[in-house]
């Protein structure tokens, strides 16, 4: 049931070209340039009244969130709060009129999230859940749900279920941009002409497996490292921290890059790896300029950039190239050598891959 593969987790990122297909099936029509969510009943009326969207989720799902709050607000403009969903159970939170809520769990069934969703239908929110199980409690709880098509990802550590939720934000969020009218058709047609490169894209990037266990390689000797970005990419970090954390046992901690000269940068010293993800254009100068600041202290920094970012080569120590796309979408392809880099360093240090110590595949109790 591994398909030849030695662990789940393994397998589970090798499905992600699949998964990314499944998600979009049925739901990106090209022919007619447009998104179909048939399973989201929100009249294309009430997405046009939606003021703020709040979203609730743990761990890896929590992760997906912090995406998806940069896709719909650029896409929409629909200002978007993400909260950890311990955090928004006890903290009474403020839902005021037209606001939607967006639950975000794999398993359906975390305990959490389940809690934070009902104390958002009490103040009176829609719920819109996206969920990996169908006939799970947040399924069967919610208003509306975006089913991923992740398959059953069995690997404590979440990976296709968490790029699914990547697909299934990308969908929701055009398909608020195409009701409330946010987005110029030109570049919704080719928002969704690179949407369905992804999974292409995504394999592609699966090819680059053994370099990356190499750098994994050198990981396996330190205790400690950092993970920085900026915008989408420090989300990323986030999510790539936790992965790293939870298979591997090697503390890392994920710092937006511009905060490092505000405390962290105290802990750099001779041969800290830094992890450095540069995958926004926009903000490639200032990730380059604090890739300088950490390697002046003497880190040794592996980048993640973009294909054909020749600057970043004269910079970093090693460079992890991935191929380039709407800047929104990057995240869906950027993890997976992250993923990888988890699992090797994980593997390589004779670690249970697919049962970490002290962990379970679903959280059902607080
Ligand atoms: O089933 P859920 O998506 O609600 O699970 C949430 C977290 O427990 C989960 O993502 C956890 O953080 C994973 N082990 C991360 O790999």
């Amino acid at each position: 049931e591994k398909d030849g593969f030695d662990t789940f987790m393994l397998k589970e990122i090798h499905e992600q070209p699949r998964a990314y297909r499944d998600t979009m099936r049925g739901r990106v029509s090209k022919a007619e340039q447009r998104i179909d969510l048939p399973d989201v009943k929100l009249a294309p009326e009430q997405l046009r009244q939606l003021k703020h969207i709040q979203m609730v989720a743990c761990g890896t799902a929590y992760h997906a969130a912090l995406i998806g709050k940069t896709v719909i607000e650029q896409l929409t403009r629909i200002p978007v709060e993400v909260d950890l969903a311990s955090e928004y159970r006890y903290r009474m939170p403020i839902v005021r009129e037209h606001t939607l809520v967006i639950a975000v769990s794999q398993s359906g069934e975390t305990a959490d999230t389940l809690a934070a969703m009902r104390e958002a239908k009490q103040a009176g929110a829609r719920v819109l859940a996206i969920t990996n199980v169908i006939g799970s409690s947040v399924a069967r709880d919610a208003d509306d749900v975006l089913f991923t098509m992740a398959g059953p990802e069995i690997a404590v550590a979440s990976t296709k279920a968490y790029t699914s939720q990547l697909i299934a934000f990308y969908l929701l969020g055009l398909h608020l941009a195409q009701a409330r009218r946010t987005l110029d058709p030109v570049l919704q047609a080719e928002l969704l002409a690179m949407l369905e490169r992804l999974p292409q894209q995504a394999a592609d990037v699966l090819g680059q497996a053994a370099d990356v266990r190499q750098l994994a390689d050198i990981l396996t000797g330190h205790e400690h490292l950092f993970f920085i970005g900026r915008g989408l990419d420090y989300s990323l970090a986030m999510e790539a921290s936790l992965k790293l954390k939870e298979i591997s046992y090697i503390h890392s901690e994920a710092y937006a890059a511009g905060e490092l000269k505000h405390g962290s940068l105290a802990l750099i010293e001779e041969g800290t790896p830094v992890i450095a993800l540069a995958t926004q254009d926009r903000l490639l100068e200032k990730t380059i300029s604090n890739i300088k600041e950490v390697k002046a202290r003497g880190a040794y920094v592996i980048a993640l950039a973009l294909e054909g970012n020749t600057e970043m080569a004269k910079t970093a120590d090693r460079v992890i190239y991935v191929p380039r796309t709407f800047s929104l979408l990057v995240p869906a392809i950027a993890i997976i050598p992250l993923q990888l880099l988890a699992y090797y360093a994980a593997d390589l240090r004779g670690n249970d891959v697919d049962k970490p110590r002290n962990l379970a595949k679903s959280v059902t109790v607080e």
